[in-house]
């Protein structure tokens, strides 16, 4: 953010924007967001919006606009083939990632099953390398026939360390990858900016140069997931050396020139509704082209309506001016550090995307297997009528046998779309946060009703194992007295 010392010494996050439409929040009694939660099935996916304080699931396709944008979205061009609105479009992405080619489609995980059918569903039983999995792209690999191999470093999997690139590839493990599978069956390596489910980590321009460099000497494609890319360009700019002195726009050219193909959710980057995929090479274009009509639509849409395509090409532009896009970054700062002082088990250092708290850690009596993470959220959402998102073991699949497959870490997300929050709301999480930690040992762990076989967290239904939350919502009343 911009360079502002404060007189008194102290420094805490600047908003270098101000706010012009607001939404009302509604904020129920702790009794009513027990029963809300409860007929979510403990799933905060399954809340319906009216119920909820602070919206922080997830930060896609609920960032803040910008007076610009909102602009942009009223001048667009409504119409199925060649509007002006997708030329704009078109030259704002080959713009910004210096490519040659642009193929639009609806969504991040829509470019995932168009990349998956073309590389995996054609070698079954390849492999595709990644730092670390998205749950759409694991998915959307295992179920046309691939294996995930996640090789970010060991650092990456602490909660704890000042390592400022935790999603960094382990370039050993690659090699040793590359080599077990074979080079022809290794369909792409995936590298995804701000590593989402280890905290939203960045990594290095640096590793993904020796990533690069294998890729290139062994013909492997290599494929950036840029959906978290403006956080992870933060992060290079402000802690890379070699990145000091280059702009935003010239570490994304970068990145760029050292992949083959670059797709991302415009859900995050470019605070639209959207995504797209971006190649010079035309061999790869002439092949993903082919499915963009089949599942996503006419070339000059691909499921977008054309006011957010308006929005992401203005969006994009903005991503590569620093002010636009340091707010997220420094609240999310802000939030873990003060979390951090009061002792409350949050990864670091912090990352993009959102504050991650580390239930394992906090709830560290109830066994994976009753779902620390996802009780947390539950716990966290009776405390504040705030929703996070669970991202350990009940975001993955179980294995092929049917036995739970026990996530790295289990984690509260709590995002902070990008320019929604105010500081006061932040300061209010982490008043609640604090509350719970000191009430945590009346928490215990949840169990499945319903559940279902793929991506089951988003719409499995699960009931605590006891009367837990009968007892915390009376210590929240005794605590608080009258306050909602
Ligand atoms: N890649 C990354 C790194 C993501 O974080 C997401 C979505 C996707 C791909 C898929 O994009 O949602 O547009 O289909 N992440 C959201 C989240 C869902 O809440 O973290 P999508």
């Amino acid at each position: 953010m911009a360079n502002v010392k404060f007189y008194a010494g102290e420094s805490f996050p600047l908003e270098m924007h101000k706010v012009r439409i607001i939404q009302k929040l509604a904020l129920l009694p702790v009794e009513e967001r027990g029963k809300a939660i409860a007929a979510a099935g403990n799933n905060t996916f399954l809340l319906q919006n009216r119920d909820v304080f602070m919206d922080m699931l997830t930060d896609s396709g609920v960032n803040a606009m910008s007076d610009r944008q909102l602009a942009s979205m009223m001048y667009a061009d409504d119409s199925y083939a060649g509007s002006e609105t997708y030329t704009r479009l078109e030259d704002s992405v080959k713009n910004f990632f210096g490519c040659k080619y642009f193929l639009p489609a609806h969504q991040g995980r829509a470019c995932e099953n168009i990349l998956s059918q073309v590389f995996v569903k054609a070698k079954p039983g390849s492999v595709v390398p990644m730092n670390y999995h998205f749950t759409t792209a694991k998915a959307l690999t295992t179920v046309n026939g691939g294996v995930v191999e996640e090789l970010i470093i060991d650092e990456g999997l602490k909660i704890n360390s000042d390592h400022p690139f935790k999603g960094n590839m382990d370039i050993d493990k690659l090699n040793a990858v590359i080599d077990q599978y074979g080079v022809d069956n290794v369909a792409f390596v995936r590298m995804e900016a701000g590593t989402n489910l280890v905290g939203g980590q960045p990594f290095s321009l640096e590793n993904y140069e020796q990533v690069s460099r294998i890729c290139r000497a062994k013909k492997i494609p290599l494929v950036l997931d840029a959906s978290l890319l403006a956080d992870n360009l933060y992060f290079n700019k402000k802690r890379e050396p070699q990145c000091k002195y280059m702009t935003l726009h010239q570490i994304t050219l970068k990145f760029a020139e050292l992949s083959d193909i670059i797709y991302f959710s415009a859900r995050k980057l470019g605070f639209g509704r959207g995504g797209g995929i971006c190649t010079s090479s035309s061999e790869i274009y002439l092949k993903l082209r082919e499915l963009i009509p089949l599942y996503e639509g006419f070339l000059t849409y691909g499921g977008m309506s054309v006011r957010e395509m308006e929005a992401i090409a203005v969006g994009l532009d903005e991503t590569l001016d620093e002010d636009m896009i340091s707010q997220g970054p420094i609240f999310i700062d802000y939030m873990v550090k003060e979390l951090d002082k009061r002792g409350i088990p949050v990864i670091t250092p912090p990352g993009g995307l959102g504050c991650h708290v580390d239930a394992g850690q906090f709830l560290d009596h109830i066994p994976q297997g009753q779902y620390p993470a996802g009780a947390l959220g539950s716990a966290f959402f009776i405390a504040s009528g705030i929703r996070g998102m669970e991202r350990g073991t009940l975001s993955e699949q179980r294995e092929p046998d049917g036995s739970e497959h026990f996530s790295h870490m289990e984690l509260l997300r709590l995002a902070l779309p990008r320019r929604v929050f105010t500081l006061s709301q932040v300061n209010y999480a982490i008043d609640r946060l604090v509350w719970l930690y000191e009430n945590r040992k009346l928490v215990e762990g949840l169990k499945f009703v319903e559940e279902p076989k793929i991506l089951r967290f988003f719409f499995g239904r699960l009931e605590p194992v006891s009367d837990w939350q009968t007892k915390l919502i009376s210590k929240f009343r005794q605590d608080f007295g009258d306050s909602l």
